[in-house]
């Protein structure tokens, strides 16, 4: 039965496009409001497209009346131009919208992070990830879902060369990752935003957190809740 609204950040990402799909075929959601900075072109009944600056996402802060938030925002360093520019889409504004989606109402949060999220790390980008973390932990979500994938497997439109490397090698040595090395194995895209979908519509209180093995035992739930 439908019921609920879903606020989704990040829908023409590897993660967020797979999540809208899934989203937009759950019959727990009568709404799914997207927020983006450029329009999808797609049209669903069910979809409310906002196109938003994120700089300024306080101005839109009454459209973002939701049950259930999915944010599968990101950045890396080389398309932001430097650290500061990707503090600000991977901190500032993942922050921002947890926030002005709990203000609004919201009680539920699934969020991608990565492997080695750490406000401790001496890696920038794993210290960005865990001080993320930590302060959407602190708005109060009655249910909070932190996704820590290793490097993500799926088509892209934007060449990533390092990334792609990177994710090539690990897929080749994905065997030899076991026991606690298997939060590093790769992991496809789609897997990620099912997980997601699948940890909300069949949501536990409390503050959770996914690796590898996790994130590949939640998904069927997506699937099994259409
Ligand atoms: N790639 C990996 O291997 C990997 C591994 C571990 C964790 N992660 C994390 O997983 C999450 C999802 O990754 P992904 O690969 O699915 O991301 P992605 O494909 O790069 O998509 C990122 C999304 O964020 C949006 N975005 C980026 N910069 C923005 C800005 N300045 N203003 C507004 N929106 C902006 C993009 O919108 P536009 O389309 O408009 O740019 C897109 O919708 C990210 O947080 C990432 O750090 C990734």
């Amino acid at each position: 039965m439908s019921s609920r609204t879903a606020l989704l950040a990040g829908a023409t990402g590897l993660v967020g496009s797979h999540c809208l799909s899934l989203l937009l075929a759950q019959p727990i959601y009568a709404r799914v409001i997207v927020l983006t900075r450029r329009s999808l072109g797609r049209n669903d009944a069910k979809l409310q497209e906002v196109v938003v600056d994120f700089e300024r996402l306080s101005d839109h802060a009454r459209e973002l009346g939701a049950d259930d938030v999915y944010c599968c925002l990101g950045t890396t360093r080389k398309v932001a131009g430097s650290d500061e520019a990707f503090r600000r889409v991977d901190h500032d504004y993942v922050v921002d919208l947890a926030r002005l989606a709990r203000e609004n109402g919201a009680t539920r949060l699934a969020l991608v992070s990565s492997v080695g999220a750490d406000r401790r790390s001496s890696n920038f980008y794993l210290r960005v990830k865990g001080e993320t973390e930590h302060d959407v932990q602190a708005l109060g979500y009655e249910v909070l879902e932190v996704f820590r994938p290793s490097f993500l497997v799926g088509a892209r439109s934007e060449r990533r060369a390092a990334e792609a490397v990177a994710s090539a090698v690990s897929r080749v040595l994905s065997g030899g990752l076991v026991g606690p090395l298997r939060k590093y194995r790769p992991i496809e895209a789609s897997t990620v935003a099912a997980a997601m979908v699948g940890a909300l519509v069949q949501s536990e209180p409390g503050h959770h957190e996914h690796a590898f093995d996790a994130i590949l035992s939640l998904a069927p739930r997506a699937a099994a809740s259409v």
